[in-house]
């Protein structure tokens, strides 16, 4: 989840990659980087940090960047911190190819050893630089061909431009499970990862499909398949509004990024799958994983959404792999007297991973001597350099405050934790199977609850001018109360609790009225008739109730005002599902009371302080 942008045109390429860096700057900020070719050679200049740091150094360093052939990238690094050496452009050996990617080779490591076998010496730790020596493994005279050889041996997700020095007035791109659009302007073409970048210079688009390789040069463009035909494409006429553009149409980061998940639950989990055995590939964990062996009680910390995630967790870990989980508030564990042993794991659960409690939690737990692990988001991240080693989510940087594509992507974490830590103890090979099986199924299921959206806006416009608001579920679905509740807290200003279903008869239930509604997360599980009671309870001091609930189930409508469909899962699988509707339901609660939905007040996105 990266910005790139490339250049050809009669113009300067340096002002318009800048501008576009700049505009993609919101996909990914670690690092940048620009490659510029005047015919002769290509310089390059990269920087760690905002594209500002790349604009100082571009005017500190006063390199001849003058010609109009250039490249450009700004980094959200999934391979290899953030760090000079890792930003990208990157380039082979002899410095002639230089490229940027967008996505993730899930291949880099085997590919690496054969090309350093070849004698190939790397820069950086990225899974990008496997594809610079790639091709210039296989370059001869046509950076095409080339190319075209070289994708065959890549697996994974890519976006891809690339140039060669010795052909100076051409780019080629490629993509394949990341987005590359190319822009036809005036005597000019732009390529890049996203609209956002081109909308300025022209409104006519080709819009690249997995496997199309572009060629672009001074007299235009050539689009080639998979086959190596060159093939027509349509032109489209882009309408949008330039302000929304970096939403990429939608009115919120928070709406974009609950649409993203079904991609980044595939983006997740992306490479760990490994149906045939029943089981999951966790490459950030096998430096420990005969440690992991002995393990036998695992402590969670996590702060807000990421401690919500740790309690479905708890579950999973319980139930599959039979380790004992306490799952505790970082801000809490700290001050603690934790009871720790060598066979004790805390694991970390962090979208920024630069929350300070979390941070404190996982220094606190190295002074103790045990291993700590972590699931983090961004890579290179304080905890990330913490933690003795760890999962990164790949869910793409998660710019509303308000969290919702992390929590899904570090609760199908937990689930892959689960699959690995199980099959390493008493999970047979067809329970492994089972839960491999519907993960991949996830993708299109939350699609089908997406396009729900318009209703449970209709239901927002019945409860958004409520006072206060009560989240019941059970089981794997507890932990989902709370996050329902603190989504409407942090996005609506609305008082609003969670509680375990069971527990709202030893008093809460005092609260409810005609005045008090509630929100039931009730799919057809192990504990639904004990929910069906608990709603009857809230129904009888005639208390409103949504509930969402299992297709089919056409008996809940009798007891509920209203009803949120989701498809049948696995149980533990379950709350990646009905978290969706709840992120939806807060999501247009905030805005029927005009909230600023994306900074929500008092609030910041990494809580860097205690
Ligand atoms: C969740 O919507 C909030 N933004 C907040 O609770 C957040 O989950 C918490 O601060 C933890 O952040 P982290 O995952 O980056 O550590
Ligand atoms: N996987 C590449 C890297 O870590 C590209 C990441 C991105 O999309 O920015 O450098």
């Amino acid at each position: 989840m990266c910005g790139i942008i490339g250049y050809i045109g009669q113009n300067k390429a340096l002002p318009v990659l800048l501008d576009g860096l700049r505009r993609l700057e919101y996909r990914g900020y670690d690092s940048a980087g620009v490659a510029v070719c005047d015919g002769q050679e290509i310089i390059t200049v990269k920087a760690v940090g905002k594209i500002v740091e790349l604009d100082k150094k571009i005017s500190l360093e006063n390199k001849s960047l003058q010609g109009n052939v250039g490249i450009a990238h700004t980094r959200w690094a999934t391979h290899g911190k953030p760090s000079l050496e890792n930003a990208h452009p990157h380039c082979g050996c002899k410095q002639e190819i230089w490229l940027a990617h967008n996505g993730i080779i899930e291949n880099y490591a085997e590919l690496k050893k054969l090309l350093e076998k070849k004698g190939h010496k790397f820069l950086s730790e990225t899974d990008t630089e496997v594809i610079a020596h790639l091709i210039e493994e296989n370059y001869k005279d046509d950076l095409k061909i080339a190319l075209q050889k070289s994708l065959k041996l890549l697996k994974g997700a890519y976006g891809i431009v690339v140039m060669h020095a010795k052909e100076p007035d051409t780019i080629l791109a490629v993509k394949k499970g990341s987005p590359l659009l190319v822009g036809l302007g005036d005597k000019e073409t732009i390529i890049a990862s996203d609209v956002s970048a081109i909308i300025r210079y022209t409104d006519k688009i080709v819009y690249l499909e997995d496997n199309e390789i572009v060629k672009v040069n001074k007299a235009g463009f050539k689009i080639f398949n998979s086959d190596y035909e060159e093939i027509s494409k349509e032109i489209k006429k882009v309408e949008i509004d330039k302000n929304e553009i970096e939403k990429s149409g939608f009115p919120h980061f928070m709406l974009k990024e609950i649409f993203e998940q079904p991609k980044t639950i595939t983006d997740s989990v992306r490479g760990r799958l490994v149906l045939s055995e029943g089981k999951v590939k966790l490459g950030g964990l096998e430096s420990v994983q005969e440690k992991l062996r002995e393990i036998n009680r695992i402590i969670i910390v996590g702060c807000g959404t990421a401690y919500n995630a740790g309690l479905v967790g708890e579950y999973m870990l319980e139930e599959y792999a039979n380790i004992p989980v306490e799952v505790e508030y970082a801000s809490e564990f700290r001050y603690r007297k934790p009871i720790l042993d060598k066979n004790t794991a805390v694991l970390a659960i962090s979208q920024s991973g630069e929350t300070a409690d979390t941070l404190a939690a996982i220094k606190e737990a190295k002074e103790k001597g045990v291993l700590t692990l972590g699931i983090i988001n961004s890579v290179g991240s304080t905890i990330a350099r913490e933690v003795d080693a760890g999962i990164y989510n790949h869910a793409g940087p998660e710019i509303s405050v308000a969290s919702t594509k992390a929590f899904t992507s570090q609760v199908i974490i937990l689930a892959l934790l689960t699959v690995f830590l199980g099959r390493q103890r008493q999970m047979s090979f067809i329970t492994g199977k089972r839960i491999v099986e519907e993960i991949e199924n996830l993708p299109n299921k939350i699609n089908k609850i997406l396009k729900q959206e318009k209703d449970i806006k209709k239901i927002a416009k019945k409860y958004y001018k409520s006072k206060n608001f009560a989240f019941l579920g059970r089981k794997y679905n507890e932990p989902l109360a709370f996050e329902g509740a603190l989504k409407l807290k942090e996005l609506s200003y609305i008082h609003a609790e969670g509680f375990p279903s069971g527990e709202m008869k030893h008093g809460p239930i005092a609260m409810i009225d005609k005045n008090f509604p509630s929100l039931f997360i009730c799919p057809q599980d192990s504990v639904y008739e004990k929910n069906i009671s608990n709603i009857e309870e809230i129904k009888s001091r005639s208390g409103k109730v949504i509930t969402t609930a299992t297709v089919g189930d056409e008996n809940i409508k009798n007891i509920s005002d209203q009803v949120i469909y989701i498809p049948k899962s696995l149980e533990m699988l379950t709350p990646i599902l009905a978290v969706i509707p709840l992120q939806l339901f807060s999501y247009y609660m905030a805005v029927l009371n005009n909230r600023d939905v994306d900074k929500p007040r008092n609030l910041a996105k990494s809580v860097t302080v205690e």
